[in-house]
């Protein structure tokens, strides 16, 4: 910037660190100010007083075309990212003196990883390739790829890595576990007296847990293949996936398994059977990972949740033959070139009407937001399958599930009450994944994007009246404004994930 030579990886991570931090500008600082103007082919917006512009299309997904810019003595001048930065924390309330950093390291980040992915060789798996493409991350966070410390890169997905996990022993009398673990003993061979279980090496760097006689080192085990949440891998020997802790701050959480999330995916794995397969009866494509499994070391809650790892099925392994498995953030970057409205309503009938389905007829909350769902693609390139996977995320409805018996924190961390439950819905399916695949869809064509609305509008409608027309969603078809999550506001405010509100913005239905 400012006429200094500039590689091509920093001048993209520049762009692209403005460009999520403006959006988060847009929608939770100048927008519910009532600060922003369309005046298209720019859009307006007004933070600390200072007027920006920028050009945008693909609607609520803000796609900017060039970069942004401001009004400084009666003439646009460019707006580097730091300078952004400043203005909103002139803008917002309080002080946080980790934010200008945390979008600097983002930015910092997301060079390295260009820089990176320049001498590496993608996954040949479309699958793990899929899982490996998020070079920007969230498109609406401020700081969507800062990572702590040192050494990240050896495990980053989008610089394609592999390496192999750790196996640990673990004595059996302070083995703990839930579910059905069996592959995890088919990892490697412990000693006779203790089971394998297998650590995320970045995880024993930061742990560094004090080995002995309960907790023994069994050297390298299988190499594993990093997926976009960065702590979940997936084992190709063994066909799996497990979801690792990972004491490292990605996005807006610090990505460690509570001990009641360990026995919560288990618990949950048991009673989402009946309703997924009580789903697929009317939507044959839908599919979901099951979380068979979890296993730990009953040493100290620090270590029971830092070494706990959960096991899960591959995507692989649930779709049909013939069917590739694609994650939803991959798909959002480059749609494939096909009949974009038939595309669209194959989409929408396979990830938006389960979901529906599963929340209303069930009780059951998914979060289906770019990274949590993968979409079947037949071998035309046709989405005919929706895979919902993530059960942290995954909640039921309170009041309508029979929770007796379970312990109460385990109970708590897996019930939303329904309204709270509706807003993560409505936000994860539509603002964060639906609005996200629209603009890649219609590109620049706003008139096809107001098409797929209405398609999307008509596919939701008759999901409606064979649920009985709930409420909830009779508003959402009545154009009740969308809430869409404030991850600006939550890093701001150094507050927990789930302690982030939401802003309304314009529902595309309506
Ligand atoms: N549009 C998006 N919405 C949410 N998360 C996104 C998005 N794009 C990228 N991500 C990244 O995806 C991950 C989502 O976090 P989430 O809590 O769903 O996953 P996780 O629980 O860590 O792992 P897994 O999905 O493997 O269970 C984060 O690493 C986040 O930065
Ligand atoms: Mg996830």
């Amino acid at each position: 910037m400012h006429g200094l030579a500039i590689d091509a990886p920093s001048g993209l991570a520049e762009e692209a660190t403005s460009a999520a931090l403006l959006r988060c500008c847009v929608r939770e600082v100048a927008g519910p100010r009532g600060l922003v103007w369309p005046a298209p082919p720019y859009l307006l917006l007004r933070v600390a007083g200072t007027l920006l512009r920028v050009r945008t299309h693909g609607g609520a997904a803000l796609r900017f075309d060039g970069p942004a810019e401001r009004l400084t003595a009666g003439a646009w001048q460019p707006l580097p990212a730091d300078e952004l930065v400043g203005l909103v924390e002139d803008e917002l309330r309080g002080h946080n003196e980790e934010f200008a950093g945390q979008v600097a390291a983002s930015r910092a980040a997301m060079a390295a990883i260009l820089r990176a992915r320049a001498e590496a060789v993608p996954p040949a798996d479309p699958w793990l390739a899929s899982e490996q493409a998020l070079v920007y991350g969230h498109s609406f966070h401020p700081s969507p790829k800062a990572r702590g410390g040192e050494g990240w890169l050896r495990y980053a997905p989008e610089a394609h890595a592999e390496f192999p996990v750790r196996l640990l022993g673990v004595r059996e009398d302070v083995l703990a576990e839930g579910g059905d673990t069996t592959v995890l003993d088919a990892l490697g061979r412990a000693p006779a007296g203790y089971r394998v279980l297998p650590a995320h090496p970045w995880q024993l760097e930061l742990l560094r847990p004090v080995l002995g006689d309960e907790l023994v080192d069994l050297g390298p085990g299988p190499v594993v293949v990093p997926t976009s949440s960065v702590r979940t891998v997936y084992v190709p020997e063994a066909e799996v996936c497990l979801k690792f802790s990972l004491d490292v701050r990605i996005t807006n959480c610090v990505r460690k398994n509570a001990w009641y999330e360990l026995a919560g995916a288990v618990e949950l794995t048991r009673r989402l059977g009946p309703a997924f397969d009580a789903t697929a009866a009317g939507h044959p494509g839908t599919r979901w990972l099951p979380e068979p499994g979890y296993r730990s070391a009953a040493l100290g809650t620090r270590l029971h949740e830092g070494l706990g790892v959960i096991v899960r099925r591959s995507p692989w392994t649930v779709c049909s033959p013939g069917v590739t498995p694609v994650m939803s953030a991959a798909l959002a970057l480059d749609a494939p070139a096909l009949d974009p409205l038939a595309w669209w309503r194959a989409y929408v009938t396979v990830v938006a009407l389960p979901v529906l389905e599963l929340y209303f007829a069930h009780g059951v909350v998914l979060e289906p937001h770019l990274q949590n769902v993968l979409v079947g693609l037949d071998a035309a390139g046709h989405p005919v399958e929706g895979v919902f996977r993530d059960l942290e995320g995954t909640k039921l409805v309170e009041g309508r599930h029979d929770l007796d018996g379970l312990r109460p924190e385990v109970a708590r961390a897996l019930t939303y009450d329904a309204e709270r439950g509706w807003a993560r819905v409505v936000y994860c399916l539509l603002v964060n994944h639906l609005t996200e695949i629209a603009a890649t869809v219609a590109g620049r064509d706003d008139a096809l994007l107001r098409e797929l609305w209405q398609a999307a509008r008509g596919l939701f409608a008759q999901q409606a009246d064979a649920l009985g027309r709930p409420l909830p969603l009779s508003d959402l078809l009545a154009g009740a404004p969308l809430p869409a999550k404030a991850n600006l506001g939550v890093r701001w405010a150094r507050a927990a994930d789930r302690a982030a509100g939401y802003v309304p913005i314009a529902n595309p239905l309506a």
